[in-house]
């Protein structure tokens, strides 16, 4: 008997191996597909009161969840599809659950859709996209893992058009549609992304791939989404940067917040490159030019394409997928945010995983970065709300911010920031963001800054998350960091991965402001600031600051006083979810 590809007899003796070593706190950056044999099916049967389990992020009631899979917008209802073990919460026996959803706050779960059954995907069906075609039928593109252990692409379409939530989904005969060629590695070939249709009648989707350690994304034509031919050449490759996960390419329109369907192309519009690389487990993207006739994507000279370049998000964030909403004319990103306990943690919690909150992305109107928000629909869900404004935060002070739920919460200020002449000197060799947080944190001293909000705090400050920015100085210009340091967000030391995680922010500071929003719920503290320009979220597990016992603060460790213009934070009511 074979488990996603691991004979029994394997499982048993890895299980031996794995349980020697429980003890090991081997809690870094998860690799992909990594198999915890011996948790593989065991089932949560009691997914206890836990003060770890979110109140309106999305997860399902028990088990492991990965990527969010072939999001769209049909007949007036969102579909999510996600990367489910139905058996246990560690990754494996993977199939696309599916949940619906008017709103994409309040979710209702269904069967899964795609699970293994055909000789192509007999082995697991790992993630993919969703294309509406002409006359409103949408078509799912996924990866199949094949009686081989190949990775081969597949494409399924609903069984009856006329039900509103397409439950269920066909697997013509014709599949697979793409399978690893010669020279082509079979193991690293996955994730086909959303088509797009060429003037030139041929729809192209692409697949995440690599050729030794260059990452690409091979392209793939077809006339009748049946028959794929690939493309001589990849629509992008970029040196060093490893096995591709998860691309995603889309355009965007250089006006306003309003969303491009993907097959746009033409005069004031960018397009964007999005990859999920597997080595480091983050995500980097590049704004540039799409060249239709001769299928290339050339990233803008502003765009670092590799390791450094720029992130959606500078957390825990992985194997994120955007749609076109064309009921709102917009382009919305769903993301992954893995747990940052240990395997053992998420058996014991009997689920690992949640889905960020939707977000509307758009380019920013300096044209080399996108900005990020969470969905307005979130806002149905704000309860009882508190207000400061023009308050001024002192060297060391902390303020609380009395009257809501602190630990299921949305919270938006602004602070005013004082003369800037006092600034810390910002040192070139700074180039690494998180590096930087770790060394500086939230305490150390500085002159404009460390400044921001103590999320998840217990009472006495025993454990918080701290969320803030830090102004530095530099020839001509000012270097603002945005941190979100999970370094103490917990008593429990064992096993936990809590990392200083940042982000730079391209901000102009003329107008002298700079402003913070964090979505807290639980053991996620996800963060946007200037307006979207650099989004961090943070997995942690406060041990004292739950339910009632947690705090929210403003603080400021600069030498610099800085004033509170206006601070709204609202408790948070749950979502209904599944
Ligand atoms: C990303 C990923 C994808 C793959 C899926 C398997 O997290 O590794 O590349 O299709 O997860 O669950």
């Amino acid at each position: 008997m074979t488990v996603g590809g691991f004979s029994l007899r394997f499982a048993v003796v890895l299980l031996l191996v794995c349980s020697l070593c429980m003890t090991c706190n081997n809690v870094v950056v998860k690799a992909s597909h990594q198999v915890y044999p011996e948790f593989q099916s065991l089932c949560a049967d009691k997914v206890l009161k836990q003060v770890h389990r979110t109140g309106f992020h999305f997860q399902p009631p028990k088990n492991w969840i990965n990527d969010p899979n072939g999001p769209m917008y049909f007949n007036g209802i969102y579909h999510l599809f996600y990367q489910y073990n139905p058996k246990g919460a560690v990754w494996g026996n993977i199939v696309w659950a599916h949940s619906v959803s008017t709103d994409m706050i309040n979710w209702e779960e269904l069967d899964p859709a795609i699970y293994p059954s055909k000789p192509f995907d007999i082995n697991g069906c790992w993630s993919g996209s969703t294309t509406i075609l002409p006359h409103n039928k949408p078509v799912i593109l996924y990866t199949g893992i094949d009686t081989q252990n190949r990775q081969v692409q597949n494409y399924a379409i609903p069984a009856n058009y006329s039900d509103p939530y397409l439950r269920e989904w066909v697997k013509p005969d014709d599949n697979p549609f793409a399978v690893p060629g010669e020279g082509m590695n079979a193991s690293a070939f996955r994730d086909p992304t959303t088509a797009w249709w060429g003037k030139d009648g041929h729809w192209r989707t692409v697949v995440g791939s690599k050729r030794k350690q260059r990452g690409m994304a091979f392209l793939y034509r077809s006339r009748d989404f049946v028959h794929w031919v690939r493309a001589h050449h990849p629509l992008h490759s970029s040196a060093n940067t490893g096995m591709w996960e998860c691309p995603d390419f889309f355009p965007v329109s250089f006006h306003g917040k309003t969303g491009l369907d993907t097959s746009v192309v033409g005069e004031n519009i960018k397009h964007v490159m999005k990859v999920s690389l597997d080595l480091t487990r983050y995500e980097y993207y590049t704004v540039g030019k799409y060249y239709p006739q001769k299928d290339r994507f050339v990233p803008d000279n502003t765009s670092v394409d590799g390791w450094s370049g720029l992130r959606y998000d500078y957390g825990n964030y992985y194997a994120s997928k955007s749609f076109f909403d064309a009921g709102k004319q917009r382009r919305i990103l769903m993301g992954w945010s893995n747990e940052s306990d240990t395997a053992q943690n998420d058996k014991d919690k009997g689920w690992a995983g949640i889905q960020t909150i939707p977000r509307m992305v758009w380019l920013d109107s300096n044209r080399k970065q996108l900005l990020q928000w969470p969905i307005a629909e979130l806002e149905t869900l704000r309860g009882k709300k508190v207000q400061i404004s023009n308050q001024q935060v002192k060297k060391g002070e902390h303020i609380e911010v009395k009257g809501i739920t602190a630990a299921q919460a949305d919270v938006e200020v602004t602070f005013l920031l004082p003369n800037l002449d006092n600034a810390e000197q910002f040192d070139p060799s700074w180039v690494n963001a998180e590096d930087l947080c770790g060394l500086k944190g939230s305490k150390a001293q500085g002159g404009v800054g460390p400044f921001g909000l103590l999320t998840l705090s217990s009472k006495h400050l025993e454990e918080y998350t701290p969320v803030f920015f830090r102004v530095f100085k530099a020839p001509n210009k000012h270097v603002v960091l945005m941190c979100s340091d999970a370094r103490s967000s917990s008593l429990e030391k064992s096993g936990l991965y809590t990392p200083s995680f940042a982000g730079f922010v391209d901000v102009d500071l003329a107008d002298g402001k700079l402003s913070l929003r964090s979505l807290i719920d639980h053991s996620i503290v996800e963060s946007f600031g200037a307006g979207g320009k650099t989004c961090i979220t943070s997995r942690v597990y406060p041990t004292l600051a739950v339910f009632h016992n947690a705090h929210l603060y403003a603080f400021n460790n600069g030498t610099e006083t800085v004033t509170i213009e206006s601070l709204n934070a609202w408790s948070m009511k749950s979502a209904q979810l599944n």
